[in-house]
């Protein structure tokens, strides 16, 4: 099979993701992958999937040590198997840079800088009253940038290494990925419809929506 369509795709997601907020955080980097393609005039379709499917076998398999099937090890195993294109999986690998391989692409260098920072931009979304992503803007993700304890797990520096290796100036690329999730707020529950909540505080995640615990300042 060549590239999954985006329904097939979703159902596979469906099938091996069950928690909510990695399946999120996997329609958020779609989105910003998406995006990033039209704006380059490379193919939507395949840097959508690349960016929907990255992080597929993380809740099964989330120990990157195990050298068999830790993340994202299994993942690419199926793509492979399902003969998705080498592109694909060439980004996939190259957002785990334990594994050894060298980002070559700009797909590959699109999705490790939208990666993080498209869970940095929600949790700062989530920490807002309104939780509403309309109300965030590259001023208020620039000071969380500067606040160590928020969202501690995200690392900054890495971001700002990625970033550069896009090719792209920091707050432009903050400014971009704000937009691209702004505009599937509502997918990703941040369109304000949560205000009334009650949020537990401290309520933290990494970039795969992973709960950390990691003392996020509210
Ligand atoms: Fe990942
Ligand atoms: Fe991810």
């Amino acid at each position: 099979m060549p590239l999954p369509t985006r329904d097939q795709a979703w159902s596979l997601l469906c099938q091996w993701v069950q928690s909510d907020s990695l399946r999120k955080h996997m329609l958020a980097v779609e989105a910003v992958m998406r995006a990033y393609a039209r704006k380059y005039g490379e193919d939507e379709e395949l840097w959508g999937i690349t960016g929907l499917l990255h992080d597929l076998d993380f809740e099964r398999y989330p120990d990157m040590n195990d050298p068999i099937d830790g993340h994202p090890r299994s993942g690419l195993r199926l793509f492979r198997e399902s003969g998705y294109p080498e592109a694909l999986l060439h980004a996939v690998e190259g957002h785990a840079p334990y594994l050894g391989i060298p980002r070559t692409s700009r797909m590959d260098s699109a999705l490790v800088a939208v990666d993080e920072l498209s869970g940095l931009i929600m949790a700062v979304g989530y920490v807002r009253p309104s939780k509403d992503l309309g109300d965030v803007t590259v001023k208020s993700v620039r000071k969380k940038w500067k606040d160590r304890a928020f969202a501690a797990a995200i690392s900054r520096a890495e971001i700002e290494e990625f970033t550069a290796e896009l090719g792209e100036p920091l707050d432009e690329h903050i400014g971009f990925v704000l937009a691209a999730l702004q505009a599937i707020a509502g997918d990703l529950g941040l369109d304000g419809r949560l205000a009334s909540d009650q949020f537990r505080s401290g309520a933290a995640s990494d970039e795969h929506g992973q709960k950390t615990g990691s003392g996020m300042s509210l």
